[in-house]
């Protein structure tokens, strides 16, 4: 990942570029160091931070860099851009995406600058995969409906787990019509509870900036902070965009902390679920104990009639994994451990 917020930009830059040459996406690496040597050789990028000095100290310097020339590039604005961004059709030349990033920046700092700005976003859908597998094995043990709520929701897509379908090596669940159709790839044989009946009577979710995925300006942003290499991933977007858009959801502009406060309570006659995703990272640890303190306080009232279940893909051990626990009797598994997209899944035993 980046260097810390106290590098330099170019310092800063490097550090992402490894990261996205490490990650496949070429372009983008090459921009990032090219872009680096700019900064350090006093051209148009030292330009553009010596113009906006505020702009130096906000994290993910290179994510905001990216997606602010990715968005002109997305949105017609930097046609000789694009033309070398794999995510708009072009052709992959690195070198010829610098010469024309560069150009464009000369001409158009300011809105650059505004764009820089805003706050890093994203919302991947391919978690639902591990996410759907950990509650059908909720639901395998209390079938009932659920009502399920998602902190950190960003656009909802995996709030809308259900109405993807999904693919794997032996096994499949879910609409064959949805727009989005999952693949991952998977090891450690088949996951369980596939039969589990699911059923979703209820869902809330909440997010410091959420995004609202029938509109295309929320959708424009989403796609402009994935990397211009990752035209997969981008096509995946666009798909649960579509599929998800049936599936009417509010949600509500809150800390995950305050927002959850007592709403999900165990009931009577349901499954009540928590859920997150790639959030955790982002709260303090007071507000990480916050968020315990408020699950065991819910799940004291769990009940068998009235059962709780708290299903996170969070970072473990320098992977990813997808836990779960239920309660009455805080039972607490590991569902599956993958990369961060998910894109490489093992399956375990919750
Ligand atoms: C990396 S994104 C993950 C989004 C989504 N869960 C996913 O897996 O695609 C982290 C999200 O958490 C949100 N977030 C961070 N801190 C939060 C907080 N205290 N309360 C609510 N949302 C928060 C961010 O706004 C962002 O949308």
């Amino acid at each position: 990942m980046e260097a810390a917020v106290g590098h330099t930009i170019a310092e800063r830059f490097e550090r992402q570029a490894t990261y996205c040459g490490a990650m496949g996406a070429p372009v983008c690496a090459h921009l990032l160091s090219s872009a680096a040597l700019d900064y350090a050789r006093g051209g148009v990028v030292r330009e553009f931070f010596a113009a906006h000095k505020e702009m130096e100290t906000l994290s993910r310097a290179g994510i905001r860099f990216l997606a602010a020339l990715h968005t002109c590039a997305l949105d017609g604005s930097a046609p000789a851009l694009a033309a070398h961004l794999p995510s708009c059709g072009g052709d992959g030349d690195a070198p010829a995406a610098w010469t024309a990033a560069r150009a464009f920046l000369l001409e158009n700092l300011q809105r650059v600058a505004r764009l820089y700005n805003r706050t890093p976003q994203t919302n991947e859908p391919a978690r639902s995969m591990p996410l759907l597998v950990g509650l059908l094995a909720a639901v395998q043990a209390s079938p009932l409906p659920v009502r399920l709520f998602e902190i950190g929701a960003s656009g909802g897509l995996n709030t809308r787990l259900d109405c993807y379908r999904y693919e794997g090596g032996t096994w499949s669940w879910g609409d064959p019509r949805s727009a989005l159709v999952l693949r991952n790839r998977e090891r450690g044989g088949r996951p369980l509870s596939l039969g589990a009946p699911l059923h979703i009577a209820e869902r809330a979710a909440c997010d410091l900036h959420p995004l609202d995925i029938t509109k295309d300006a929320d959708r424009r942003y989403l796609r402009s902070f994935i990397w211009a290499d990752q035209s997969e991933r981008l096509k995946r977007l666009a798909d649960a965009c579509e599929a998800a858009s049936n599936v009417p959801l509010s949600i509500e502009k809150a800390d995950a902390i305050e927002w959850l406060g007592e709403r999900f309570r165990p009931r009577e006659g349901a499954l009540t679920v928590l859920m997150h995703s790639a959030m955790t990272y982002y709260l303090t640890p007071a507000q990480r104990a916050a968020l315990r303190e408020r699950i065991g306080r819910n799940a004291e009232r769990a009940r068998a009639r009235a059962p709780m279940a708290w299903l996170r893909f969070e970072e473990e051990a320098g992977g990813m994994a997808t836990r779960l626990t239920r309660w009455p009797g805080a039972i607490e598994g590991v569902v599956a451990r993958s990369d961060g997209h998910a894109q490489g899944i093992e399956w375990l035993a919750p």
